[in-house]
């Protein structure tokens, strides 16, 4: 089981780069002031790691957000991903190019394709998969991407990937959380070293009143959202929690005071949700 002592602690991707093992979530978050100060306030809170989208159309603020914290780019992981409408060489190439220039970085940490099988390239997903990843390629070619990923992607979808990939995706970053988890997927990356980034930890809030979560947070003395947090970090996933309200931002990323047991890692995982899936990827 993965030891996790401080929010500074590290996953290593198998491309042999760092990324610090909670990301800050902005999903749903507009283009505006209000992001800016809320990923500010994440950083001051300790958090290292920005997750965003083109898809999000929060770019700009995000890279604004960075700024205003104060801290150094290089301090800072930041990920985003392509969007659904730009599944080809050159378009994912034009709109990284946007991305940086959104961000008002010179680099990205990470870029993940967003979703596998848009309804744009249905027809030929495999295709533009492999067009958009060859661009992605030639962008940590360059420098201008350090690492690259993939998100929403099932089994068939990585297998399709990997038969023209030079450089392997290094995340794949799904919905994730307790008694939510597609096993399948899970144990593919596994295999392959791809490491499982969990969106949607908290099962966009759907979670937190199951009674076998309050009981073990009662139990250590800790919230709802902190114990399903600590449960991503010990099954070895990536948490990316969102929220725009100061107090638990600096809650989602006070995870570093406690352990759950063995057995309590299982029970959650077994829990039953409602939280699901906002779409299939194929869908
Ligand atoms: P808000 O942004 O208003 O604070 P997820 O990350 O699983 O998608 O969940 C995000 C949702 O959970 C948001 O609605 C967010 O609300 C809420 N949320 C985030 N952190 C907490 C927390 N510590 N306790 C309760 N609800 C939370």
């Amino acid at each position: 089981m993965t030891q996790f002592h401080s929010p500074n602690d590290h996953y290593r991707l198998s491309d042999g780069k760092f990324i610090p093992s909670v990301g800050f979530g902005t999903w749903q978050m507009p283009n505006d002031a209000h992001t800016s100060r809320a990923v500010s306030e994440a950083i001051a809170a300790g958090y290292r790691h920005i997750d965003t989208a083109q898809m999000y159309g929060n770019e700009e603020a995000v890279g604004q957000g960075i700024r205003d914290s104060g801290a150094g780019r290089e301090e800072i992981f930041l990920t985003t991903k392509i969007g659904n409408g730009k599944h080809s060489y050159e378009l994912a190439k034009a709109s990284i190019t946007e991305s940086l220039r959104l961000l008002g970085t010179d680099y990205i940490d990470l870029v993940l394709i967003h979703w596998p099988n848009p309804r744009e390239f249905r027809d030929h997903w495999q295709a533009a998969n492999a067009e958009t990843w060859r661009a992605l390629e030639e962008f940590v070619d360059t420098g201008q991407v350090r690492s690259i990923g993939i998100s929403n992607f099932l089994p068939h979808h990585m297998d399709e990937l990997l038969k023209t990939a030079r450089h392997k995706p290094v995340v794949n970053q799904i919905m994730l959380c307790p008694g939510l988890i597609d096993r399948e997927t899970v144990a593919y990356c596994e295999a392959r070293d791809i490491l499982l980034e969990a969106y949607s930890p908290l099962g966009r809030g759907e979670l937190l009143d199951a009674p076998e979560l309050k009981r073990i947070a009662d139990n250590h003395k800790k919230s709802p959202a902190q114990v399903a947090l600590r449960w991503s970090l010990q099954m070895g996933f990536l948490p990316l929690p969102k929220s725009k309200t100061a107090a638990r931002i600096v809650e989602n990323i006070d995870l570093f005071d406690f352990r759950l047991t063995d057995a309590e890692v299982e029970e959650l995982s077994g829990i039953e949700t409602t939280a699901t899936y906002l779409s299939h990827p194929d869908a």
